[in-house]
C-alpha cells in the first residue's frame, strides 16, 4: 500500500461557541476562542490517498487531479470565509478543527477517482492538528 498526500493551505475566520449556551458558559468553556467577533487561522490541510500503483501510469492518483478535487470541493468553500456562516458543509456545526476535519472528509470521500481516501489532517496551528480516517 502506498500513501500519497497533497497539502493545501487556507485562511478562515470562526468563533467557537454553542448557541445553546449562555454568553458566560461559552466564555467559561471556550475562553477567548468564543470572543464574539471571531478570529482567524491559517489552516494547513493534508489529504492522503492510499492505494496500489497503477502499472500503466506509475501513479496511485495523479496529484494534479487530487489538487483540483481539493480546491473545487474544499478550498473554494472555506478560503477567506467565515466558517460559522459561509460554509454549507459546516451548517449547524461548531467550527472546531474536529468538525471541519470530518466535514472535509465527507466532502471528498466520494470524489476520489483512484485509490481510497485514507486520512484528512488539519493543522489549526503549527502545534495543533486533528486527523480523521473515517468511521471505524
Ligand atoms: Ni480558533
Amino acid at each position: 500500500m502506498i500513501f500519497v498526500t497533497r497539502r493545501e493551505i487556507f485562511s478562515s475566520s470562526h468563533r467557537i461557541y454553542n448557541p445553546n449556551f449562555s454568553e458566560n458558559e461559552n466564555e467559561r468553556i471556550f475562553g477567548k476562542c468564543s470572543n464574539p467577533n471571531g478570529h482567524g487561522h491559517n489552516y494547513t490541510l493534508e489529504v492522503t490517498v492510499a492505494g496500489e500503483v497503477d502499472p500503466k501510469t506509475g501513479y496511485v492518483i495523479d496529484l494534479k487531479l487530487l489538487k483540483e478535487i481539493i480546491i473545487e470541493n474544499v478550498i473554494q468553500k472555506v478560503d477567506h470565509k467565515n466558517l460559522n456562516l459561509d460554509v454549507d458543509f459546516l451548517k449547524g456545526k461548531i467550527p472546531t478543527s474536529e468538525n471541519i476535519c470530518v466535514g472535509i472528509w465527507n466532502q471528498l470521500i466520494d470524489k476520489i477517482p483512484s485509490g481510497k481516501l485514507y486520512s484528512i489532517k488539519l493543522y489549526e496551528t503549527e502545534n495543533n492538528y486533528v486527523e480523521y480516517k473515517g468511521k471505524e
